[in-house]
């Protein structure tokens, strides 16, 4: 294993043991991209993949990326807190947050822990059994700790005979690294 592996390899080897053909997957936190072309790639040209970023920035870098690697993707410049307008519920197999700023963007802009938490409550409901989110936490520096410790809170209070949750620290790395969330609804 090289010595950088990191959140998004985590979230991927996740992703990718459980995302079929043909399945329905959101990303709820689109940035430049890089997990809503993954998605494509896993869910394939039978799937439908919705992505969601408040930036406008962000939804054009992730319709780029899409564009030259020759994948598509419903993606809106709209809150995930709103992603229960998007899907039905039981219908979705796979949820990704990538919570923090956008790569190389205004790191004032950054999920929060109120919209966050109404987005992973409505993203749950949506999975399907047997479905599953990944959460790859960024936290610290100009975005503090609010949003970590209350989603863990939250993570932490969530019916075991519904939910199975997993969180990795990367323990032996200094300076805030990611915290990677795997939850499997059952
Ligand atoms: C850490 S970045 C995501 C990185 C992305 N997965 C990638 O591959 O580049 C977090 C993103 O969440 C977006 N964001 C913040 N609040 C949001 C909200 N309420 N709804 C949707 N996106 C939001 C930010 O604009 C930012 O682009």
């Amino acid at each position: 294993m090289p010595s950088q592996f990191g959140a998004v390899q985590l979230a991927h080897e996740f992703l990718a043991a459980h995302v079929r053909e043909g399945d329905l997957c959101i990303d709820c936190t689109a940035g430049r991209g890089k997990d809503t072309a993954f998605l494509c790639e896993l869910a394939g040209k039978s799937g439908r993949v919705i992505a969601f970023d408040i930036q406008q920035a962000a939804v054009d870098s992730t319709k780029a990326l899409l564009a030259e690697r020759g994948l598509s993707a419903e993606v809106h410049l709209a809150s995930h807190s709103r992603i229960d307008e998007y899907a039905e519920e039981g219908s979705v197999s796979a949820v990704v947050f990538n919570l923090g700023w956008l790569p190389g963007g205004d790191h004032s802009i950054n999920t929060r822990a109120e919209t966050s938490i109404e987005a992973i409550t409505k993203g749950l409901r949506l999975l399907k059994k047997g479905g599953i989110m990944s959460l790859s936490i960024y936290y610290g520096r100009d975005t503090g700790y609010e949003e970590r410790d209350a989603v863990l809170r939250f993570l932490r209070e969530l019916p075991l005979t519904e939910y199975t949750v997993i969180v990795g620290e990367f323990v032996n790395r200094p300076n805030d690294p990611p915290i990677s969330v795997r939850i499997y609804k059952g």
